[in-house]
């Protein structure tokens, strides 16, 4: 494993190289520590598996969430739609408790929000520790998806519209 201190390439520039990568976001949720609702805005979540149907996510080591995430046996995905930056911009917050504007209703263990584009709940399958960041594979025991265009990140930004070309 390569050591932090010998890396070659600076984060900054790193993460300047990444962020030509466009993807959709994902509010993960989970159970606090203290019961309530806890999550964080994700772009770093993929599809894993089909067989089983599973997620794979990185979470900062440094994010409040990280902690009660890991430690939950299941957690929640919600796939952002393109009217929700708003959404986004509260769960992306270092402040304040990001669940006071957003409607949502707990499904079993797992705060749900009322609105998005892809709801999975899952099971924590496995968590491996590497450098800042922490990844956590997810298999997935519900899946439900709405019509509707995503919200896309791309060159730090949120604020793309996606034009699909007419097809036949
Ligand atoms: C577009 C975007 C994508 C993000 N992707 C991730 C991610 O994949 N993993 C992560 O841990 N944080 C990610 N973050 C940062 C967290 O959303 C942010 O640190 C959040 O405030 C953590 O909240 P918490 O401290 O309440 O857990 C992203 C932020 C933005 C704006």
């Amino acid at each position: 494993m390569l050591d932090s201190q010998m890396s070659v390439v600076e984060p900054e520039t790193f993460r300047d190289a990444m962020s030509s990568l466009a993807s959709g976001v994902a509010v993960v949720t989970a159970a606090g520590l203290e019961g309530g609702p806890c999550g964080l805005l994700v772009s770093s979540l993929c599809s894993y598996s089909a067989t089983p149907p599973s997620v794979l996510l990185a979470i900062d080591r440094r994010s409040r969430s990280c902690t009660p995430l890991l430690a939950a046996e299941e957690f929640g995905i919600h796939l952002l739609h393109a009217g929700q930056g708003a959404a986004a911009a509260a769960f992306a917050s270092r402040a304040g408790h990001k669940f006071a504007g957003q409607q949502w209703s707990w499904d079993g263990p797992v705060p749900r929000l009322a609105d998005a584009l892809v709801y999975l709940r899952c099971l924590r399958a496995r968590v491996v520790e590497h450098g800042d960041h922490a990844v956590l594979i997810g298999d997935v025991t519900r899946c439900e998806a709405a019509p509707g265009e995503p919200l896309v990140y791309f060159r730090r930004a949120l604020d793309w519209q996606l034009t699909a070309p007419d097809r036949p």
